[in-house]
């Protein structure tokens, strides 16, 4: 059972690193859970104007989920999925901000290219695609992350399925303002302020 919970405690401290509010009040743009919606992720960092910040919190959060997973993969063989678990966790539910933290996107896309990289890809072009074409980040978030799922059980990645479902039940979970947002059409899109 050691490997098992060291994977799973690794996974969930490198997860909770929360790099978009750190980024923010390293720029001296503020606290981040006090701008916009509020979120901890890449796509609210977006909303102080600054792009680049934004663009590291992307790349951060992206790959400190690649990394636990890679890391316990070589640590522990066999525990990757509980490194995934955990450092899912960790960025949605970090002990260190009261337990509020982002709304997944960004790590699970991390996750996903490091469990598999077929499906990370599938990942990327859902999210890159949608993002492009409709400029609502909520929506080729969700949508990208229910694709994992059922890309991986059309792949007969099977082993994957269950881990990935539970995944991208969290995300919608944690979307669900912004599915309100959406059903009543307040939802905004990237590159305009919300009020
Ligand atoms: O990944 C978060 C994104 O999907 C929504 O962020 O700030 O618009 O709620 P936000």
């Amino acid at each position: 059972w050691v490997a098992p919970t060291l994977s799973l405690v690794l996974g969930y401290l490198l997860g909770s690193i929360p790099f978009g509010v750190i980024l923010t009040r390293l720029a001296g743009a503020g606290d981040l859970r006090t701008i916009g919606s509020g979120n901890i992720g890449a796509t609210n960092v977006l909303r102080t104007g600054r792009k680049g910040l934004a663009a590291a919190t992307l790349l951060l959060d992206l790959a400190k989920g690649a990394v636990a997973v890679l890391l316990v993969d070589r640590l522990f063989p066999g525990n990757a999925p509980l490194a995934a678990a955990g450092a899912f966790l960790g960025h949605c539910y970090p002990v260190w901000l009261g337990f509020r933290g982002g709304k997944g996107v960004a790590i699970l896309m991390g996750i996903v290219l490091a469990l598999h990289w077929p499906l990370g890809l599938v990942f990327a072009v859902v999210w890159l695609g949608l993002l492009a074409g409709l400029r609502i980040s909520s929506v080729a978030g969700m949508a990208a992350a229910v694709s994992a799922p059922v890309g991986a059980a059309l792949l007969g990645r099977f082993d994957l399925v269950l881990l990935l479902l539970a995944l991208a039940l969290i995300v919608l979970w944690k979307h669900r303002e912004n599915v309100a947002r959406l059903l009543s059409g307040t939802e905004p899109r990237i590159g305009r302020s919300r009020g």
